[in-house]
């Protein structure tokens, strides 16, 4: 075994206990508070330059190697979500409503390992590993576009960048990767329809703005099925419709809320036109208005070429060429892609599920949790990244 690999699994209970005692004290976007000092604290521990409060609750650390080179970045992702947690495990969510129900709490722990080992190894590296452990990932707007905006990616300016997430799609120990457009572009828009509100037994004298949001959530699948071409995949979605309060009254308005995720940025600045048209238009035929607001979030994310063959090259390494899988693009948003525009790197998938340990429930599930045997994994390609570009 090499010595990175036994470095890695000497520290696996740490990794695993770091992970868990982020897991139990689980915090929203921008409100990472308690996460964001036990990073400081451990990397200052470590004698590892540190920053906190970036971007509001972002930390950075910085490892100087011993001769001057490039420096990598190396991400992290810290935040939890607005979900109440249903598992029954000792390290269970203990702050009411929410919990790390994606996996962050363990890119978390894995980055903060890996930063221990590279900080006992900064005399063999000729250059330096920027440590980004970034606040709300999963609200728009993120953390990143927010580090990026506080200079991140300066002094030292930052030349490649890395990162990775936990996957409870893939099996347990699987490196997940491809070339190109890695994530979609994740739009968000609102539609606010204006009826006449009345009384429900007398409809003619109303205008009935639930029977136009009917209408318009069916009518805007035709962007999908019709509008752009088969073969630029695009995904729009209604997950909220919100009008009325009782049985028999028409209410004034409805409320729509909506996602849209594509895979490039031109077909998306098409969108907006598209939903406004149809939007309006129905509300239109059927005596009613609409408005449409849209918000442009993420970008996809665009894995380099050349970083990502770099990447698999590792991962051959570290969990063995038939563990390395070619992964379909996924329609899922991820704001580490803002990084990927400024550099060039590489993001990719740890496969973190175990069907034998009931460990296969969905990201932002309220069952979520993870095979913790894939952490020191996480942490050893964390480190062979950085060392191998900085060698
Ligand atoms: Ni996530």
């Amino acid at each position: 075994m090499d010595r990175i690999k036994e470095e890695v699994l000497s520290l696996k209970d740490e990794v695993i206990s770091i992970r868990r005692d982020i897991h139990k004290h689980p915090e929203l976007g921008f409100h990472e508070v308690r996460t964001s000092k036990l990073i400081e604290n451990y990397l200052k521990d470590c004698g590892i330059e540190v920053k906190g409060n970036v971007a509001k609750t972002g930390v950075v650390g910085l490892i100087r190697g011993k001769e001057e080179g490039e420096t990598v970045m190396l991400r992290a992702d810290i935040d939890a979500l607005p979900i109440e947690e249903m598992n029954n495990v000792s390290y269970k969510s203990v702050n009411k409503g929410l919990m790390h129900a994606c996996g962050h709490d363990g890119h978390t722990a894995m980055l903060m390992v890996a930063a221990k080992i590279l900080s006992r190894h900064r005399d063999e590296l000729k250059g330096n590993v920027k440590l980004i452990f970034q606040p709300s990932e999963e609200k728009d707007p993120g953390g990143a576009i927010k580090m990026i905006e506080e200079g991140v990616m300066e002094n030292p300016k930052v030349d490649k960048a890395f990162g990775m997430h936990l996957g409870n799609m893939i099996p347990a120990g699987i490196i997940g990767i491809k070339d190109g457009v890695l994530t979609a572009e994740a739009d968000r828009f609102k539609i606010v329809i204006k009826g006449k509100g009345g009384h429900g037994a007398y409809p003619h004298t109303s205008v009935d703005p639930v029977v136009i949001a009917s209408e318009t959530v069916i009518a805007l699948q035709t962007i999908v099925s019709r509008e752009v071409n088969p073969i630029d995949p695009i995904v729009l979605t209604i997950g909220k419709i919100q009008s009325g309060d009782v049985f028999n009254v028409i209410p004034e308005n409805a409320e729509l809320l909506g996602t849209v995720r594509t895979l490039n940025k031109k077909l998306a600045q098409t969108i907006p036109e598209k939903i406004k048209r149809i939007s309006e238009n129905v509300a239109k035929a059927f005596r009613g208005s609409a408005e449409v607001e849209y918000h442009f979030g993420y970008p996809p994310l665009i894995n380099d070429e050349k970083e990502t063959k770099y990447v698999i090259k590792i991962a051959e390494d570290v969990v063995g060429k038939e563990h390395v899988l070619n992964v379909p693009v996924s329609m899922g948003g991820e704001d580490m892609a803002y990084f990927l525009e400024k550099v060039p790197g590489a993001f990719f998938w740890l496969g973190s599920m175990n069907k034998e340990k009931g460990l296969d429930k969905p990201h932002h599930s309220a069952y979520f949790d993870f095979d913790e045997d894939v952490l020191p994994i996480g942490a050893e390609m964390h480190v062979k990244i950085a060392m191998g570009v900085l060698k």
